[in-house]
């Protein structure tokens, strides 16, 4: 089975004492390609760091929710000048987290906007982040549009409804961890509904490990975890839902 994890913190301090075993595990369980996806301007930095190092590492660039009212006024511009590199592939994470609120709402949507808006601009895709904001985040994308290079959901945490209104805007659907948990009612609906040319995977790490690891550090291997869920939820083998999701990652981020 060959898998891409869309979504791994790869620099976090959490992979800190075996970072090279965890990505060396990676390799060995199936993974192929990986989008090391920064949230903040330190952790930019050493996502491209890590994409230098790596042939099949590559980078995203943004700025989470969290960190949406501690963004230096050039900010944008401090962006635009990182996508041009070689190994960035995405801009992201960027959205709206309403659950925990760490800056305040009206400013998550201005660094929101903004930074759709620049990876529109510069053709690039998005990787969305959104919890519990799930009204404003669609509004701002109907309003806003998506633009040619388009964007994901990831850790989509909506309803169906949801899902298939993101899905119609040609937006990609990113499950993670979660999906594995017994009480995930939704996100297992949206597993056994989503288009499976709309479908990406994804580990989060180093948050959100799957069953059967929940609770533990999460690393970009446990993909396979999330893989295996969703394919028995869409009463399929594992391995052509990877070589399909795997497809779909390729073609959004332009993997070569
Ligand atoms: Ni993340």
């Amino acid at each position: 089975m060959q898998f891409i994890d869309t979504h791994a913190h790869l620099y976090d301090k959490a992979f800190d004492e075996d970072r090279e075993e965890v990505i060396k595990r990676y390799r060995e369980e199936g993974g192929a390609e990986l989008i090391c996806v920064s949230f903040d301007m330190d952790s930019i930095p050493k996502a491209i760091d890590l994409a230098e190092k790596y042939d099949f590492i590559y980078a995203s660039v943004g700025v989470h929710p969290h960190d949406a009212a501690d963004v230096p006024e050039n900010y944008l511009q401090v962006l635009a000048d990182y996508a041009q590199h070689p190994k960035v592939v995405a801009m992201g994470e960027m959205g709206l987290d309403y659950y925990r609120d760490l800056s305040p709402r009206a400013v998550q949507q201005k660094v929101f906007v903004e930074q759709l808006n620049l990876a529109k601009d510069i053709k690039k895709p998005f990787i969305i982040h959104d919890r519990d904001a799930h009204g404003d985040l669609l509004g701002i994308l109907r309003r806003e549009g998506i633009g040619e290079a388009g964007g994901v959901m990831h850790c989509f945490s909506g309803s169906w409804e949801m899902a298939r209104e993101c899905m119609n805007m040609g937006l990609y659907i990113s499950l993670a961890g979660p999906v594995t948990f017994k009480n995930a009612r939704q996100a297992k609906e949206v597993a056994v509904k989503i288009a499976l040319d709309s479908l990406l995977l994804e580990t989060d790490c180093p948050y959100l490990a799957p069953e059967p690891k929940r609770g533990k550090r999460n690393e970009p291997g446990y993909v396979k975890y999330v893989a295996q869920c969703v394919a028995e939820l869409k009463g399929m083998a594992p391995e052509d839902l990877t070589a399909a999701t795997s497809v779909n990652a390729k073609k959004l981020f332009n993997l070569k």
